[in-house]
């Protein structure tokens, strides 16, 4: 563990360290803007201000709520009409595809729209504010054209679900159910949009780069484990300790940003065998891509659905990479293009 000027906080990389730290609530505060030191300016954001951002009672409260709709049986329930939407992307995609534009991206954004209930016709809207809410949050100098359509995303987006308040069905009507105010819950599904489409997107495309050229594992839900292991879509995670406490070693004050490492505890030798080593039959698997304690993540569920059906639908043929492109960005790689080709021999 060391203290990183860059991150401005204490960068923690043990498995067991990164999993104190995302535990142990009451030390590792996640409202950044109650205790940390120095909020980092895009704090005062109130996209970033929702469930992930609160501590308890509050977080408890609203997670009650919200967690209605991510239950086990909620998200079995989506199976059929998910597996419906990866084989018409499939088959709009013909032979020769960009993965992340023909399938990855619209698997992602329609299931969640899907799920809050949004009509297929408006489907390429969401499509389209997404775009614009994640590559405003993706970049790290986001500039003025990106921030006017950020802004322009989030006032359409707000227009069509205060219309949808009006007649409640489904997902809104549970949310509705609890004391957040109608913005709170504008912010709750652009959250959604953004935790849940982005990440979904990254870890199917991670899963194609890991299982190219090699044979149909035999269990995919291990396999899906282990590439959210090896290559989990989430790097990291912040904390803000609230007393004094010790952590490897260090004395760590009030105020203290923490930085959780995700990617580093994934590949500890002294929790994994042969950490550097993809091993889609891995068991057991305690990586901790989908977070750990009260904030573990609401869509992992979801997410491991979506990317099992997509990967079961694609080795029903032979199929290879043909093509990729990828940029490095200051905390890592960046696949922009995957091109696949199926049925290469023919
Ligand atoms: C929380 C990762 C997909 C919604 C988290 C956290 C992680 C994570 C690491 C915990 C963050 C923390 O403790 O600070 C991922 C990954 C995904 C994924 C790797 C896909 C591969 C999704 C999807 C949704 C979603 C599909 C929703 C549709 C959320 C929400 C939280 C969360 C609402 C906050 C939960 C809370 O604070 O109680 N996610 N996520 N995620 N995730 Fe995901």
């Amino acid at each position: 563990m060391r203290f990183a000027e860059s991150f401005g906080g204490w960068v923690v990389t043990r498995h067991s360290e990164v999993d104190r730290v995302l535990t142990e609530h009451a030390v590792f505060s996640s409202d950044e803007l109650r205790y940390s030191a120095q909020p980092i300016p895009h704090g005062s954001n109130p996209l970033l201000r929702g469930l992930q951002a609160m501590d308890p009672p509050r977080h408890h409260a609203v997670r009650r709520i919200v967690s209605q709709v991510f239950t086990p049986r909620a998200v079995a329930s989506l199976e059929p009409s998910i597996t419906a939407r990866v084989h018409a992307l499939l088959a709009d995609a013909g032979e020769r595809f960009d993965l992340i534009g023909a399938v990855a991206y619209p698997l992602s954004v329609h299931t969640i729209a899907d799920l809050l209930g949004v009509q297929p016709s408006r489907w390429p809207d969401f499509v389209r504010w997404t775009e614009a809410i994640t590559s405003f949050f993706g970049t790290f100098t986001a500039d003025e054209a990106r921030r006017t359509a950020f802004h322009q995303a989030l006032k359409e987006m707000g227009d069509y679900f205060r219309e949808e308040f009006e007649r409640p069905t489904g997902i809104i009507a549970t949310l509705m159910a609890s004391d957040l105010t109608e913005d709170e819950l504008i912010d709750f599904c652009a959250l959604l949009l953004i935790n849940g489409h982005e990440t979904t997107k990254t870890l199917l495309v991670n899963a194609v780069l890991c299982l190219t050229s090699r044979p149909r594992p035999d269990d995919l839900r291990l396999a899906v484990e282990e590439v959210s292991r090896y290559l989990p879509a989430t790097g990291g995670t912040d904390r803000f300790v609230t007393r004094p406490t010790m952590l490897g070693g260090r004395e760590l004050r009030p105020g203290d940003r923490v930085v959780a490492m995700i990617t580093a505890a994934n590949r500890d030798p002294e929790v994994f065998t042969d950490p550097h080593t993809f091993d889609p039959d891995r068991t057991p698997n305690p990586h901790l891509s989908f977070g750990h304690g009260i904030h573990f993540c609401l869509g992992a569920h979801l997410a491991r659905l979506e990317v099992r059906i997509a990967l079961t639908a694609l080795f029903d043929r032979p199929w290879r990479i043909t093509d990729l492109d990828t940029h490095r960005t200051p905390v890592g790689i960046d696949v922009q293009k995957v091109t696949v080709a199926t049925n290469p021999g023919r």
